[in-house]
């Protein structure tokens, strides 16, 4: 024990309290424990911080209280604020629960100072730093994450995870896609390892798309599925169900959304009025799909609920996809108006998920516009609507004139059963 709390009181009364709060928090006697050690004597005591934050962290997980959850990381960064108090293997106890259950709560930036602590104790273990900058990467803090990432690769030049974080800060932070291409190539150059993950091959491959270097795109893809971390080549969706139904092109009479896709075609004027009608609250595309020209958009619906507000404007078009749940209520999707104006080409891109179809119905300036999914291209139709899966990759080009507009439906694949439509993460 000893060992463990150097640096304890020493008066045998409150070495006593504290042995008996450890025998509270053992015997699930936490509020007990939590009074022991509220003593103002022991608020010094490594100890006795051990116990609050032990006792908060039981409580808050028996309650699901989230608030109590809170003070119990409070209470562990107090803690670890006497860390040369603590023996390494102390110290690595408190800090594995303390991040997981900052990770459980979502709350990522505050694992910096518990990262910046093991870094400094152990200092040759590059580990601590990459699970840092994967943090700060989750806190949406890539200009930390990057500072953490310069040191690391400082000292470990070839260290493969810290490399593969930097092919991603390249591509996402700067779009200085060729460089993330290199960063990328010598990360996952062995296919083994704690830098083989699907997120990292599918920026690599998507970098190379973007570059227009298409066959080292293909070779990277066709690793990716061979290693299991896509569906196949051209389906590289990365939140899946895996026994789904996979293919580019559905017939909308072979699934359960016909009635759907009729009473669109049949008021496709009056959604065409509507569509237009809302032209000024369209937002233009900004995830460096098109390789040139102009695109927006404009949710009537996001993860299975309605953008309050915006069906006031749209009724009838709300009102058709309200009577199917499976899209107004599809929480891996969205329904939305999306406009293209004429020169424009989005270049080959993938879907996040295999949970939704994609239903197109053609509203506007429909001639000489084309979609590619996989490797079959169509075209749409004014009042008819096309049915795809955009986890394949899929590739527009409008080469006609005006501005072709489109209402997309998002609807749950068919192959998902009512509770995974219900309890899969909105996307
Ligand atoms: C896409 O989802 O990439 C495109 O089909 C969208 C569009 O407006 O054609
Ligand atoms: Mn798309």
């Amino acid at each position: 024990l000893d060992d463990d709390w150097p640096g304890e009181p020493s008066e045998s009364y409150w070495r006593q309290q504290l042995d008996q709060a450890e025998q509270d928090l053992r015997q699930g006697e936490w509020s007990a424990a939590l009074g022991r050690v509220s003593a103002p004597s022991l608020q010094t005591s490594a100890r006795a911080r051990y116990v609050k934050a032990r006792a908060l962290d039981a409580t808050a997980e028996a309650r699901r209280d989230n608030r109590l959850l809170s003070q119990a990381i409070a209470a562990y960064i107090d803690l670890l604020k006497m860390n040369e108090r603590l023996s390494d293997k102390k110290l690595i106890e408190v800090t594995d629960r303390t991040l997981e259950r900052i990770k459980f709560r979502g709350t990522y930036l505050s694992a910096e100072p518990v990262y910046k602590l093991l870094i400094r104790r152990f200092p040759d273990n590059p580990n601590y730093r990459n699970n840092l900058t994967v943090s700060l990467l989750m806190a949406n803090r890539a200009d930390l994450a990057e500072t953490v990432l310069k040191e690391t690769l400082k000292r470990w030049p070839n260290d493969h995870v810290a490399l593969a974080h930097l092919g991603f800060i390249l591509k996402i932070s700067y779009n200085r896609l060729e460089e993330a291409v290199d960063a990328f190539k010598k990360a996952l150059e062995d296919q083994t390892g704690p830098a083989n993950e699907p997120r990292f091959y599918y920026h690599y491959g998507d970098a190379l798309l973007l570059l227009g270097r298409f066959n080292e795109a293909h070779e990277v893809h066709k690793r990716g599925a061979a290693l299991g971390h896509f569906l196949s080549p051209n389906q590289r969706s990365l939140y899946n169900v895996e026994r789904l139904k996979s293919k580019p092109w559905w017939n909308v009479e072979n699934t359960p959304y016909t009635k759907l896709a009729r009473a669109l075609e049949r008021s496709w004027r009056q959604i065409l009025e509507e569509g237009e009608s809302l032209r000024a609250l369209y937002e233009k595309e900004k995830e460096g799909l098109k390789e040139r020209g102009e695109w927006s958009q404009l949710d009537l619906f996001a993860r299975g609920s309605e953008i309050p507000g915006r069906c006031k404007k749209a009724p009838v078009t709300c009102s058709i996809v309200r009577q199917e749940v499976a899209a107004a209520g599809c929480r891996r999707g969205q329904i939305k108006f999306s406009a293209m104006e004429a020169g424009t080409h989005v270049r080959p891109h993938v879907g996040p998920t295999n949970c939704r179809l994609r239903m197109h119905l053609g509203l506007s300036n429909t001639k000489d516009t084309y979609i590619r999914v996989d490797k079959e291209t169509r075209q749409w139709q004014t009042g008819k609507v096309l049915l795809f899966d955009d986890s394949f990759e899929h590739e527009v080009w409008h080469n006609g004139t005006g501005t072709r507009l489109v209402l997309i439906v998002d609807v749950w694949h068919p192959d998902l059963t009512p509770t995974e439509r219900r309890q899969l993460p909105a996307i």
